[in-house]
């Protein structure tokens, strides 16, 4: 996407920068397949236009409502405004992407989080559910939320933090009935902490994109799992 932006002419280059923060703003007040499709391209986000609908018309049918997302991005604007009203809070460790992203989203509630994990450990965090406990902020912790969304934190190498306490805590901290939602499902670690934590009785939803499946699971009873018994 960055190559494909200084392909472009600088005029061209100009008038995307201009219109990327009107557009988010835009979507986040009209939610539609239109405004959303607009907004990611300008925005260069990751997660595709149906996904983000998707979750979108969760938020906009419970909105003012508490939202928690795993990682800020190009798309950390447009959930901010979507939220009117509501609380959104975001969860990032990459602090040089946290500053980033808030120098240009002012008023973002983002706090910086520290996961301890490397990605090619995931093995042992499945079967030992005890260590994916983490601190965190307590407005994180003191309420449970109606929507989250783990599209976060790096989970595309072996180094990589990988997303075994994030899908977890997800399964924690969602309200009864809650929705979670998980991108880049079709990963090998995404798609066993998934199965093992959010389980596949609770799957509502899946919507494939080239880059990166995303799965919608209501979570009916959130809290401590169980091993499987078999
Ligand atoms: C997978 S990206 C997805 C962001 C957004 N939801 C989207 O669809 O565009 C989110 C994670 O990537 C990591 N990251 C680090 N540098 C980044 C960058 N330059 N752009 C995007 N994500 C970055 C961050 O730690 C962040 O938690």
């Amino acid at each position: 996407m960055l190559s494909k932006l200084s392909k472009m002419t600088p005029l061209k280059q100009t008038l995307i920068r201009l219109l990327a923060r009107p557009s988010a703003v835009v979507a986040a007040l009209l939610p539609s397949r239109r405004s959303i499709r607009v907004m990611r391209r300008l925005n260069r986000i990751i997660l595709s236009a149906p996904q983000l609908l998707a979750i979108a018309q969760k938020i906009e049918e419970q909105a003012p409502c508490r939202v928690l997302i795993f990682g800020v991005g190009h798309d950390s604007l447009f959930w901010h405004r979507l939220n009117r009203n509501g609380r959104t809070v975001f969860l990032e460790d990459d602090e040089g992407w946290l500053r980033k992203v808030t120098a240009k989203v002012k008023n973002l509630q983002a706090y910086a989080v520290g996961y301890d994990t490397e990605q090619k450990d995931w093995q042992r965090y499945l079967g030992n559910p005890a260590l994916l406990v983490m601190d965190l902020p307590l407005p994180v912790t003191e309420r449970p939320w109606d929507l989250i969304l783990v599209d976060g934190p790096a989970g595309w190498c072996d180094n990589a933090p990988g997303r075994m306490k994030s899908i977890y805590l997800a399964h924690q901290l969602v309200k009864p009935g809650g929705d979670v939602f998980v991108h880049d499902c079709e990963r090998e670690v995404e798609e066993a902490f998934c199965e093992r934590f959010l389980g596949r009785e609770n799957l509502i939803r899946e919507i494939a994109a080239p880059q990166g499946l995303l799965r919608h699971y209501r979570i009916l009873s959130p809290g401590p799992k169980r091993p499987p018994t078999n």
